[in-house]
C-alpha cells in the first residue's frame, strides 16, 4: 500500500533499544477509508522508525503488518475481517516454517470501534490501536509476542497523539511527492444519525495554529507545492494562536498562503453547517485556495435531511453555494450523496436528483445507505430494499456522470496551470492537478516538470481526466 521504502533506522536508545539495535525490521500498513487515514499511517511510519523499523510495501517481509482500517459502511469493515484472516494463515505458516514472527496490528476507525470484541472474534490479533493512540505503538510492539491477548489502547484525547508524534522536521514520510495531506482537525460533534465518526473519532479537536504552520513550512522545505488540509469537518477548525484566541479556517488558510513556495491550498471534508462568510471570502481573494469544494449535502429532500440530523435543508445548501460562486463564480463542486436512506420515498430520491440538476457537481461520491451498529438511523423502521438502493444509486450516478463529462469536455481549448504530481502509463508521460482537481495528462513530459506548476492546454476532455500540450513558450527561459 505505501508507495515508497523509506530508509533504514535513525536512531537507538530508546524503550525498543534492543530492537533498534539488531537488524533494522520492517513495517507494512494497508490502508483503508479516508485520507486521515492516509495521513495517520505516514505517521505511524514515523512513530516506528526511531525504533529501527522501516517501511516495506509487500507484507511478506514484514514483521508487522497494520491494517488501518474504516468502519464507514458494512463493506468496509467486512473487508478487515477477510484480510485478518489472511494475515492469520500466513502467520501460521510462518511459525510452521519457523520463519521469523509476524506481529498483526488493527488501527484506525474499525478498531476504536470494536476493542475487545475484535479480540474474541480474531485472537491472533496482537494490538489494537485506536486513531487517537498511535503514539503509544512502540511501546506496544514492545510488549507484543508474549502470547498474551491483544494489547487494546483506545483511549481519546486526541491532543496527545499530536503532541506526541514526531516533529515535521524529523518524519522519516515528510514529502513524499509535490502534494500532502495535512491534518487540523481531528473528530465531529455533529452526530449525523448514519454515521460513526463522532464514535470512532470523538469529539472535535482543533490543532494549535503554529503546529500547523510549522509543519507546512517543513512540507515546503521537503518540495510539497500543495497541501490539502483535513478533517473530518474541517470547516468547524477553531484552533488557538499563539495568545490562545480561537481562529477560524478562513483565517488558517489566510496564514498559510503568505507561506512562500507553497503554492495551493485546498480543503476537506466540509459541513455546509460550517460554511462561514470568512471562509466564503476566502475562496474570493486568496489566489492560492483552489477553486474546488467539496461539501457533501448527502440528500436533497428536507424530510431526509432532517431526519438524518444534517441541521440544514436543501434551500440553505441551494442558497451557500450561491454565496460560494459569487465570491468564486469558477468554482468547482463536488459532493457526497446517500441514496436509501430509511424511509426514503420515490420523491425524496427525485428531490435529491433535482438537488443535483441545479447545482450541478464536477464529481462526487455517492453510497447506499448502511446500517452502522450504535448509530440512531440502524434502529429505524422503514429500511429501503436493495434492489430500490441499487436502482437508485445508478440513476444518481448516471447524472452526476453525465455532470462530469460536460464540465471535463467543457475544459477543452482552456489554458490551466497544472500541478505535476504523479508518473504516467509510459515513461514520456506524465499526469497532474488541474486547480478543479482533475487528473491531465501530458505526452513527450521533459522529466524536469515533475513537482512543478506549468500552464498547460487543454486538447480533450474525457469521463475522468483531461489530455493536454505543454505551453512551451510560457516555460521557455526569457
Ligand atoms: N465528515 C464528512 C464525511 C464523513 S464520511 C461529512 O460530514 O460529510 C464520508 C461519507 O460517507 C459521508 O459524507 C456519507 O456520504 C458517507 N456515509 C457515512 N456514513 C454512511 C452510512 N452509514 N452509509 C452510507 N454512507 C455513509
Ligand atoms: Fe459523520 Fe455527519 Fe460528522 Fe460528517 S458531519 S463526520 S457525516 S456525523
Ligand atoms: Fe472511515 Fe474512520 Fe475515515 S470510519 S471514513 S476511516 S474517519
Amino acid at each position: 500500500m505505501r508507495i515508497e521504502d523509506q530508509d533504514g533506522p535513525t536512531s537507538s536508545g530508546s524503550m525498543l533499544s534492543d530492537v533498534a539495535d539488531a537488524a533494522p525490521k520492517k513495517i507494512f500498513i494497508k490502508t483503508y477509508g479516508c485520507q486521515m487515514n492516509v495521513y495517520d499511517s505516514d505517521r505511524m511510519v514515523d512513530v516506528m522508525a526511531p525504533h529501527g523499523y522501516s517501511e516495506t510495501s509487500s507484507p511478506d517481509d514484514a514483521d508487522i503488518v497494520l491494517l488501518n482500517t474504516c468502519h464507514i459502511r458494512e463493506r468496509a469493515a467486512d473487508k478487515v475481517y477477510s484480510e485478518l484472516g489472511r494475515l492469520r494463515d500466513m502467520k501460521n505458516e510462518r511459525e510452521a516454517a519457523g520463519g521469523k514472527k509476524l506481529v498483526i496490528g488493527v488501527a484506525g476507525c474499525v478498531a476504536q470501534a470494536e476493542g475487545s470484541e475484535m479480540q474474541r472474534r480474531a485472537p491472533y490479533v496482537d494490538m489494537i490501536v485506536g486513531p487517537q493512540s498511535y503514539h503509544n505503538l512502540p511501546a506496544m510492539v514492545a510488549r507484543s509476542g508474549n502470547g498474551g491477548p491483544a494489547q487494546v489502547e483506545t483511549d481519546f484525547p486526541a491532543e496527545d497523539k499530536f503532541v506526541s508524534m514526531p516533529a515535521a522536521e524529523k518524519r522519516k514520510t515528510l514529502a513524499r511527492g509535490p502534494t500532502a495531506f495535512l491534518t487540523i482537525q481531528e473528530g465531529c460533534d455533529k452526530f449525523c444519525t448514519f454515521c460513526v465518526v463522532p464514535y470512532t473519532r470523538g469529539s472535535e479537536y482543533s490543532r494549535p495554529l503554529t503546529r500547523i504552520l510549522d509543519e507546512a513550512r517543513s512540507l515546503v522545505d521537503g518540495g510539497v507545492r500543495e497541501i490539502t488540509l483535513l478533517g473530518q469537518n474541517v470547516n468547524a477548525f477553531h484552533g488557538e494562536d499563539e495568545a490562545g484566541r480561537p481562529t477560524t479556517l478562513g483565517g488558517l488558510i489566510r496564514a498559510l498562503a503568505k507561506i512562500d513556495g507553497l503554492e495551493r491550498l485546498r480543503y476537506t471534508t466540509s459541513h455546509p453547517r460550517d460554511m462561514d462568510d470568512a471562509l466564503i471570502e476566502a475562496h474570493g481573494d486568496v489566489k492560492k485556495l483552489m477553486p474546488y469544494l467539496h461539501l457533501p449535502v448527502q440528500s436533497g429532500s428536507d424530510r431526509v435531511l432532517d431526519a438524518m440530523n444534517r441541521q440544514h435543508t436543501a434551500e440553505h445548501y441551494i442558497r451557500l453555494i450561491e454565496k460560494i460562486r459569487a465570491a468564486r463564480p469558477d468554482i468547482a463542486l463536488s459532493s457526497d450523496f446517500i441514496v436509501g436512506f430509511p424511509g426514503e420515498t420515490d420523491a425524496d430520491f427525485e428531490a435529491t436528483l433535482g438537488l443535483i440538476r441545479e447545482v450541478g457537481f464536477v464529481q462526487a461520491y455517492s453510497f447506499k445507505y448502511s446500517s452502522r451498529p450504535g448509530t440512531p438511523a440502524a434502529t429505524r423502521d422503514e429500511q429501503i430494499a436493495e434492489e430500490v438502493k441499487v436502482e437508485r444509486l445508478q440513476r444518481l450516478q448516471a447524472l452526476i456522470g453525465e455532470q462530469q463529462v460536460a464540465f471535463n469536455r467543457a475544459c477543452a481549448g482552456r489554458r490551466l496551470p497544472v500541478l505535476f504530481d504523479r508518473k504516467g502509463r509510459t515513461p514520456t508521460q506524465l499526469v497532474g492537478r488541474s486547480p478543479y482537481l482533475q487528473s491531465v495528462h501530458i505526452e513527450n513530459a521533459p522529466a524536469s516538470l515533475f513537482g512543478q506548476i506549468a500552464e498547460i492546454d487543454i486538447e480533450e476532455g474525457f469521463a475522468q481526466s483531461l489530455r493536454g500540450r505543454l505551453v512551451r513558450e510560457v516555460l521557455a527561459p526569457a
